[in-house]
């Protein structure tokens, strides 16, 4: 596996990946286009056989940064490729100085819960109904 950097070639690709992931952010094609062109946009993609599997999506600016979108195909899932892309993602942040990062999931978003904890993630508190009537956010956090 080959984890890089996203460019703009790649955002069909993304957005393929992303579309097998509901609960990604939902940027589309466009949504990953205009990222793209933000300067504190960082992408990362995981490649295998240069196909893409999977992304990680971050905007980091002045010592904060933020998780934006994270998914992995469904086959793919399971195999440390989140796991991979969101640890590479802060190293590589972390060689520019300190960072505070923050990032928002779903109360029901196991799996992504579980990977933000591995990946040091602890909750710094909750966005009551954010992603609809009953479904909270948790806010979580850290500091590298
Ligand atoms: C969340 C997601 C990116 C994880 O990617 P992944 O490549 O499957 O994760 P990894 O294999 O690197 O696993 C890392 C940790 O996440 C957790 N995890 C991953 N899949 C899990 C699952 N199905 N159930 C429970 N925990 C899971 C585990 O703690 C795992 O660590 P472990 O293997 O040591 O137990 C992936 O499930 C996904 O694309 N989900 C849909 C999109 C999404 O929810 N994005 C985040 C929105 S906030």
């Amino acid at each position: 596996m080959i984890l890089r950097r996203a460019m703009p070639a790649d955002v069909s690709a993304l957005a393929r990946v992303e579309s097998t992931r509901p609960q990604a952010a939902g940027w589309g094609r466009s949504g990953f286009e205009s990222e793209l062109a933000q300067p504190c946009a960082q992408i990362w993609c995981a490649c295998e056989e240069e196909k893409i599997i999977g992304f990680a999506a971050l905007r980091a600016a002045a010592g904060n940064a933020e998780v934006l979108n994270v998914a992995v195909l469904p086959d793919c899932g399971g195999k440390g490729v989140g796991f991979a892309l969101l640890s590479h993602a802060l190293e590589k942040l972390k060689k520019s100085g300190s960072w505070r990062i923050s990032l928002e999931a779903a109360q029901d978003n196991g799996p992504a819960l579980a990977l933000y904890r591995k990946a040091g993630f602890t909750p710094l508190g909750r966005r009551k109904d954010f992603y609809g009537p009953g479904r909270d956010a948790v806010v979580l956090g850290v500091e590298i």
